[in-house]
């Protein structure tokens, strides 16, 4: 299944701004691999709601300058209401097309817990090389699949959908996140086909822990913006939504509901004379 822009709502946008902790979590760690600084001009791919823009903005400081864009109106609507800073604006956008931004204008690009949904992978890069300055960087979060699709939300989600009825109607292998996220060596080859430096990458396992079942799946529609069962027939989506909220509820103990998580994070940077 393509991933579809067209199934977010007020009600998703607002629950991902308030229990995207792991993506935060992340992301911050991501933001201190990059080495961002004050007075740096940073590209915020995919920024969402903003939460970690925001953090971004305390750092980059007055003498700073931010961009974030999304496609997700919704998103957007709510990063624009929570910005301050003078120097920073949040805007509808793609990763595929940053025309709007200069060449070599931008210190620091990142995509955090994105990539997975950028459908035109290569022409991202291509734009991303343009924007960033000779030596700039790019850092990326994204899911390592060869490790998510066997552990975790997912691993579950495929358990009761492999069951009646849903075996005869739904092909696993049409979810999103297995038609669009990346196994880790994919990910490099990208960053250097598109002739970007890879200086650092790493899979770290990351847990996370929810509290409900019901958590669980509010958290996986908000963060996929509607996508997450959109394999699923429609007559079957919201039986399936119950069976796997019942199939979830099994693994909780009084600490909630923990998963494995596996993140990629990777640091490239563009070069700054003739690479060798
Ligand atoms: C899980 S959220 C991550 C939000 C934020 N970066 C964070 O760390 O919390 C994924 C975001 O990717 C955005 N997205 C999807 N396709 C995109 C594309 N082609 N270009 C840029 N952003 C995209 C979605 O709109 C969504 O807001």
């Amino acid at each position: 299944m393509a991933v579809s822009l067209i199934l977010d709502n007020e009600e998703l946008a607002k629950t991902y701004d308030q229990i995207s902790d792991s993506q935060f979590n992340r992301g911050r760690v991501l933001i201190e691999k990059l080495g961002v600084k004050p007075g740096d001009s940073v590209l915020d791919i995919g920024s969402g709601t903003g939460r970690l823009g925001r953090h971004v903005i305390d750092i980059i400081g007055r003498s700073g300058h931010y961009v974030g864009i999304d496609p997700l109106e919704e998103r957007i609507n709510i990063a624009k209401a929570k910005n301050e800073h003078p120097n920073a604006v949040f805007r509808t956008g793609t990763a595929e097309d940053l025309s709007s931004i200069a060449d070599n204008s931008i210190d620091v690009v990142y995509l955090s817990s994105v990539f997975h949904w950028v459908l035109d992978k290569e022409t991202a890069l291509k734009e991303i090389l343009r924007v960033l300055k000779p030596g700039g960087k790019v850092g990326i979060t994204t899911g390592a699949k060869e490790l998510t699709l066997v552990s975790g939300v997912r691993l579950i989600t495929d358990s009761v959908l492999k069951r009646e009825p849903y075996n005869k109607l739904v092909r696993l292998e049409d979810s999103t996140q297995n038609q669009h996220g990346l196994v880790t060596t994919e990910l490099i080859q990208l960053l250097a086909k598109a002739g970007l430096k890879v200086k650092d990458v790493q899979v770290k396992e990351i847990k996370r822990n929810y509290a409900t079942a019901r958590d669980v799946i509010r958290f996986s529609e908000a963060s996929s913006f509607g996508n997450y069962l959109n394999h699923v027939p429609d007559s079957l989506r919201e039986q399936a939504k119950l069976d796997i909220e019942a199939e979830l509820e099994k693994h909780r103990t009084e600490d909630g509901i923990e998963f494995d998580g596996y993140t990629i994070f990777a640091v490239a940077q563009k070069p700054s004379g003739t690479p060798i």
